[in-house]
This record gives structure tokens, C-alpha cells and sequence, in this order.
């Protein structure tokens, strides 16, 4: 810690962090003068991961938070209250794919709860839980990490790129990943908060293969740029590439 007062400072805080987009994501916010808590649920992961940053010369501290468990996100709530009294950025990263080419018939239900609790119902109670916080910041951002793959529209359009998906489970927790942004925006239009999905498009990770199109350091761009996004920048909209996707 510098001896800048920290509340000063502009805090973010990134889920699923450890590894992947949720790092590099981490890796460029802190490269931005950005303090940066690297939240993720194993504890060593996380650890790791943040001391990989430290030594970069980043201001990258682990925070434990798992989003499918209200316990661990309420103590990272109590946490960044007693430090930081605000958080500034919200990235809501951590997603799972677990039903890569399954058809909508061949889905397993417990297959699809399971998507939801990370993709979906995570995301809600860390934004649920966190807000109060970010409404506690003079220029509050949060950023859902969502896919095209959720995009409605990309799905019934025989050209697009992602037609012959399949995974119901994870496109339709995307889509509502997407229906929750659209719905906090509209609670927050009042408030200098603004909140967008992003996709990151095909990115090479573990959830995205070696086959992907994209490094991580051209996937994290875009939900860099809406987590710090000027006061008059969107808000309620879905971007890939820092323009604007179809629902
Ligand atoms: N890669 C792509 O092409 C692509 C494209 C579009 C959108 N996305 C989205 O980008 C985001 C990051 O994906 P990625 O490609 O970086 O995938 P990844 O390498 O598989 O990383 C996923 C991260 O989410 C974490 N996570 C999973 N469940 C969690 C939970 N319950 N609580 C906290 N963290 C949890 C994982 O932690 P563990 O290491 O502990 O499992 C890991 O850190 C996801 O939301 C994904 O849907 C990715």
C-alpha cells in the first residue's frame, strides 16, 4: 500500500480472476493505476495469481470469493467496507461452459442449475451485494463478462460466426447475464453508475481452447474499457470490440 489515502484510490475488484480473462482483465486495471482485488475461490489459486501481478510491479491484492456462496461474498463485502469504505469497478467474470455441444434434449437439469448458480445467480449476488458499496463511488462501473453466444439475435442468424453453437445451458445463462444488465441499468439511470455486458469474443484460455481466435491481452479490451469508462459513456448496452452487439 502507498501512503496515498486509499480511499482516493480507485478500487476494482475482478471475480474469477486467478486464471484467464479474469486475470489479464486484473493485469491491465492495475497496469492503469487501478488497485485491484483479485477475487477468486481457491485460496492458493488466487494467492498465486495476485503474486504473479505484485511482481510486476502491481497494485494486485487476493480477495477469497467464491460467487456461488453468499457467505464468502458478504465477507468480501465486510472486507472492502473496513479497507476501502467504496469499490469503484465490479467485473463479474467468473463463468462456466459445461455443456460444450450438448442439444437442448441431451441436457442434464443438474447441468444447467449449475451453469446458472456461477453465470447467473452469482453475478446477480455479487452485484446485489456489493452495490451499496459502488453507490458508495463517485463514478461506479460494473462490467458483466457475457458472451455472443448469449446474444438471441447471433443465435437464429445462419451467417453469424456462432450459429452452429450448441450449449443451452451456458447461452442461456448468458442471455440472462445480459437481461440482468439491462435491468440494473435501468434501476441505476439516476445514479452516475453505469453497468454493460461485454463479450470478450473467442479467447484463448481453458474455457476457450488453443483453437481461439484471440489472445487474452486482445480479450480483456473491451470489459477494460467499460470498466472505466468516462461519465458519459454507455450504459444497459452489450459490446464486443467496443461496439455495440445485438441482443
Ligand atoms: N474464453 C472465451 O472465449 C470466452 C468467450 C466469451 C465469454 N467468456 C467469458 O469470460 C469469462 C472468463 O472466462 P475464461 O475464458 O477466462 O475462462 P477460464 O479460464 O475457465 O476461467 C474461469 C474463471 O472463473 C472462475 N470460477 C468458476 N466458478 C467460480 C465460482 N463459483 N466462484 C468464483 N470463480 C469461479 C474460475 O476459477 P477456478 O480456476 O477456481 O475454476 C476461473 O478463474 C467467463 O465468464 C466466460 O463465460 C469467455
Amino acid at each position: 500500500m502507498n501512503t496515498m489515502n486509499i480511499h482516493d484510490k480507485t478500487i476494482a475488484l475482478v471475480t474469477g480472476a486467478n486464471k484467464g480473462l479474469g486475470f489479464e482483465i486484473s493485469r491491465q486495471l492495475a497496469q492503469k493505476g487501478i488497485e485491484v482485488l483479485l477475487a477468486a475461490r481457491d485460496a492458493n489459486k488466487g494467492a498465486e495469481a495476485a503474486e504473479k501481478l505484485q511482481s510486476e510491479g502491481l497494485d494486485v491484492q487476493f480477495i477469497k470469493l467464491d460467487v456461488t456462496d453468499s457467505t464468502s461474498i458478504t465477507a468480501a463485502e465486510q472486507e472492502i467496507r473496513d479497507r476501502f469504505g467504496k469499490l469503484d469497478i465490479l467485473v463479474n467474470n467468473a463463468g462456466v461452459l459445461l455443456d460444450w455441444g450438448v442439444q437442448p434434449s441431451e441436457l442434464d437439469i443438474s447441468t444447467l442449475r449449475q451453469t446458472f448458480e456461477v453465470n447467473f445467480f452469482g453475478a446477480f449476488n455479487v452485484i446485489k451485494t456489493l452495490l451499496p458499496l459502488i453507490k458508495l463511488s463517485q463514478a461506479g462501473r460494473i462490467v458483466n463478462v457475457s458472451s455472443t453466444l448469449g446474444s438471441l439475435g447471433d443465435t437464429l442468424n445462419p451467417n453469424s460466426p456462432y450459429f452452429g453453437f450448441r450449449g443451452m445451458a451456458y447461452q442461456s445463462s448468458k442471455t440472462a447475464l445480459n437481461a440482468l444488465t439491462v435491468q440494473f441499468a435501468k434501476e441505476l439511470a439516476d445514479t452516475p453508475i453505469k453497468i454493460n455486458s461485454a463479450c470478450p469474443g473467442w479467447v484463448q484460455t481453458d474455457m476457450g481452447t488453443t483453437d481461439a481466435l484471440l489472445t487474452v491481452e486482445q480479450g480483456a479490451d473491451t470489459p477494460v474499457w467499460l470498466s472505466t469508462l468516462p461519465a458519459d459513456g454507455p450504459t444497459g448496452g452489450f459490446f464486443n470490440s467496443r461496439k455495440p452487439l445485438a441482443w
